[in-house]
């Protein structure tokens, strides 16, 4: 099977104000971890989220993780996608997905995240995207990496900011988020704008320290 550049990953710790912040591929372990926290967190996560075709419990029930598992990791051997959970402190806490690879004169993907409701606020995203960028800008080899945020979600605007995205624009009706079809501000940012690593940065600015 081939090899794409990038995968499994494996990155961190970053320790930010809420402990030990690390990247890494899914695993079929994550299953139990994964469905209790995003059933529970529903109304936290679902206004942020495409909407789903079918009800929000059964569609996280435990028993969905292997198949959605494996169509990730079909994805990742593909190279179009690197699925990876955050962890804090050796516990998974969300995800940090990099999806729509595409390579050539392009190399550009977008990036997008979640993490638990109970340990919002404390640097654990801004540090799992700056991971995760490096990811991108380093072993993936890509140029460019977008995300597109709903322009009400300021809790992800900070993230994006924090780690050095920059405003490209508004994408009106974009995608079907929450049960209609909303408006979402496109972000980027390209290699060139990061000399050395997002990490660095975020602990040049003293948001997080090398652990
Ligand atoms: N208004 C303004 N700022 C806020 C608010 C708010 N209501 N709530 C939090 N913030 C700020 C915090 O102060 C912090 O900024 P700062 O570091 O400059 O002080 C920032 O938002 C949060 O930074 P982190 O602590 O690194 O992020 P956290 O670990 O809390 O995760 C996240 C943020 C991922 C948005 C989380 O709340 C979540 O999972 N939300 C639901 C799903 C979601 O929105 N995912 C993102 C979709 S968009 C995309 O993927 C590109």
């Amino acid at each position: 099977m081939t090899r794409h550049p990038g995968w499994p990953v494996s990155a961190g710790p970053l320790r930010v104000a809420g402990g030990l912040v690390t990247v890494r591929s899914v695993k079929l372990r994550d299953a139990a971890a994964w469905s209790r926290l995003r059933i529970r967190d529903r109304a936290h996560l679902e206004p942020w989220e495409p909407t789903g075709e079918s009800p929000w419990d059964a569609r996280h029930h435990i028993s969905v993780w292997p198949g959605l598992y494996r169509s990730l990791r079909a994805e990742a051997h593909r190279g179009a996608m690197i699925p990876m959970a955050i962890e804090l402190d050796g516990r998974f806490c969300g995800q940090l997905t990099v999806g729509n690879i595409v390579r050539g004169a392009l190399r550009s993907a977008w990036i997008g995240y979640w993490v638990e409701k109970d340990v919002n606020g404390r640097g654990v995203a801004t540090a799992a995207v700056a991971l995760g960028l490096d990811h991108c800008f380093g072993p993936v080899g890509l140029h460019r990496v977008e995300a597109t945020v709903r322009p009400e979600n300021d809790a992800s605007r900070a993230v994006l900011r924090n780690v050095g995205f920059r405003d490209e624009g508004l994408l009106e009706r974009y995608l079907d988020v929450d049960g209609r079809f909303r408006d979402h501000l496109l972000v980027a940012m390209t290699v060139e704008e990061v000399p050395g690593s997002v990490a660095d940065r975020l602990v040049r600015s003293g948001r997080a320290t090398w652990a």
